[in-house]
């Protein structure tokens, strides 16, 4: 890095280059994101989040120009980093749920980094007085954290699927439920060390909200839930 760094002015400016390169990285991991995505919810929001991140880099030009400087120039590699390990989770062999529970981390991760730092240059923008390009910084802050909230939802759905199976394997006899828990591994997952030696009971000991209004005894349309959150894939 070869700015110098004497001013805040300089560390602004820094920043916004850094920013500039991790929009760049990301244009270009978003697509692939999409495309490994099973949930349309989840493959909107990265074409969602792709048009805006074209559009965040046009407003960083637009700062780059009214503050009379040039983006690029330099790499974010806290934004390489994040993708890379993003890249190696898309070439693990996952169930599809899981694949989109691990792309939404992937997500989260590149957002809050993204917040963090349109957090501060927003911050120094103003204590500058660089009202005009704090203006257009905080817009992107703005989709950046709507995004990161719309993440959080998507995730939180997925769980819910998950739940619901999970409620549904219990009415099922204890080797249907053997075989429940080989092909599902988000369940398997979520009990890890639960699966072996406590044949029958091994998802009592779990905490759920959920499980205890509806789910106890018998549960007749247990297995149909299930198959529903399967044909749903
Ligand atoms: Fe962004």
């Amino acid at each position: 890095m070869s700015d110098s760094l004497e001013t805040l002015h300089d560390l602004f400016v820094h920043e916004l280059k850094d920013l500039y390169s991790a929009e760049n990285q990301l244009i270009k991991a978003l697509p692939k994101m999409s495309q490994a995505a099973q949930s349309p919810e989840l493959k909107r929001a990265f074409d969602t989040h792709l048009r805006e991140t074209k559009e965040q880099v046009r407003r960083l030009e637009q700062v780059f120009k009214a503050l009379g400087e040039k983006p690029g120039g330099k790499t974010c590699k806290a934004m390489q980093g994040l993708v890379e390990e993003g890249e190696e989770l898309l070439e693990e062999d996952a169930d599809p749920d899981v694949m989109d529970a691990a792309l939404i981390v992937t997500a989260q991760k590149v957002e809050h980094y993204e917040i963090a730092s349109y957090g501060s240059v927003c911050t120094f923008g103003r204590v500058l007085g660089y009202d005009q390009a704090t203006e257009i910084l905080k817009e992107t802050m703005a989709e950046e954290e709507r995004t990161d909230k719309l993440l959080t939802g998507i995730a939180e759905k997925l769980n819910v699927q998950a739940k619901t199976a999970d409620e549904a394997d219990e009415s099922e006899s204890s080797e249907d439920r053997s075989e429940a828990m080989t092909d599902r591994p988000m369940n398997r997952t979520s009990s890890s060390g639960n699966a072996r030696g406590n044949a029958g009971g091994n998802q009592r000991g779990r905490t759920s909200t959920s499980r205890s209004k509806g789910s106890s005894g018998g549960n007749p349309g247990g297995s149909r839930k299930r198959s529903t959150a399967r044909a749903r894939r």
